[in-house]
């Protein structure tokens, strides 16, 4: 806990060490490997209105804390969806496609991963079917819809949307592009990390790499965290010691750090952070994250949309940043802890 000089308590839950930590390049690359990330940047580097996304200096808030450096990627620029998930879903379309046109892709999704699909399946013109459970806002479907992809809504959670998404795509041959990697089904997970490998690429581009000496990482099933530990491994010298943060409700990757194996969480209240609310690790990641993680840090809602409002109003940086409730963790946690 720590107060800054506006007065406020900033709160964390719990703080852990890996007690497996080792960071070993070798391995990290042999679950996402440097061909896979290189294709990945070679190609979406091309794609219209790419640009890079900028790197934010929080030159308030370093000040405040007494830190040398502190920088903010702000997704909130990646093309016109906003959101680093444009990297991960739509490159995945995009490879399973193979250039075929005729292809209709389908994914389950609480919203995120699926305006990502709906958005790449639009760029290359292809049909696209979305399987959402009932508890998903109609907001979000009606993201999707706008995208121009048939959004079916399912009875019961987001499990029950998986399961009616691989019964209609194996009965209409529709490729199924999820994020969450299962036992049979690796590669387009894959795909879509190696996607999210473009923002360490791009960070690499835009500082000094040999002086990055941490990195936090938010996580929900831990695909976008696997994904820049990744990078990190392909474009790093040094190694920075790298933290995930989690809802406290939710800390799937803290919970199995700290056993040494994949625990199921039982969510209780869905968090603020309802990117990140998520019950279990993905496989793929699950193999980068659980030795190459230093830390482990949970938080409660309690100072997400004061910080989101902090980094809009310019309090941490000369430059306002609208953050989302998922990007707020980040910069939480390095206050708080
Ligand atoms: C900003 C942000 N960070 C992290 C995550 C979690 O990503 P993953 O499920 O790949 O761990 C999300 C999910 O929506 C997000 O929006």
């Amino acid at each position: 806990m720590k107060i800054l000089s506006n007065g406020h308590l900033w709160k964390h839950s719990e703080f852990i060490e890996n007690k497996n930590f080792s960071f070993d390049k070798n391995k990290i690359l042999n679950s996402l490997s440097a061909k896979d990330i290189d294709e990945a940047y070679s190609s979406i580097s091309n794609w219209q209105g790419y640009s890079p996304t900028p790197l934010i200096e929080l030159n308030k808030l370093s000040e405040e804390l007494n830190l040398n450096k502190i920088f903010y990627k702000d997704e909130s620029k990646r093309f016109d969806l906003k959101s680093f998930k444009a990297l991960g879903g739509a490159y995945a379309v995009e490879k399973v496609s193979k250039d075929n046109k005729n292809i209709i892709v389908s994914t389950a999704t609480a919203g995120n991963h699926g305006r990502s699909v709906a958005w790449g399946a639009r760029r290359l013109g292809l049909g696209c079917k979305i399987f959402i459970s009932e508890f998903v806002s109609d907001a979000r479907g009606k993201a999707m819809t706008d995208l121009g992809a048939d959004v079916i809504k399912v009875k019961g959670n987001y499990e029950k949307s998986l399961i009616e998404c691989i019964k209609q795509s194996t009965e209409n041959n529709w490729q199924i592009v999820q994020d969450v990697a299962w036992k049979d089904y690796i590669i387009v997970p894959k795909y879509t990390m190696a996607g999210y490998t473009v923002m360490m690429k791009e960070i690499v581009d835009q500082i000094d790499q040999n002086k990055i000496s941490h990195i936090i990482l938010q996580a929900g099933v831990g695909g976008m965290a696997g994904a820049m530990i990744s990078g990190i491994a392909r474009y790093l010298q040094n190694v920075p010691e790298i933290i995930i943060v989690e809802p406290d409700s939710a800390a799937c990757v803290m919970e199995s750090i700290k056993t040494g194996k994949i625990e199921k969480i039982d969510i209780k209240r869905e968090s603020l952070m309802g990117g990140m609310s998520c019950g279990e690790v993905s496989l793929v990641p699950w193999e980068i994250l659980k030795n190459a993680v230093k830390y482990c840090i949970s938080l409660p809602d309690d100072d997400i949309a004061k910080t989101m409002k902090l980094l809009g109003n310019g309090n941490f940086s000369t430059k306002k940043i609208i953050a989302g409730e998922n990007s707020a963790p980040g910069v939480i946690s390095l206050i708080a802890s």
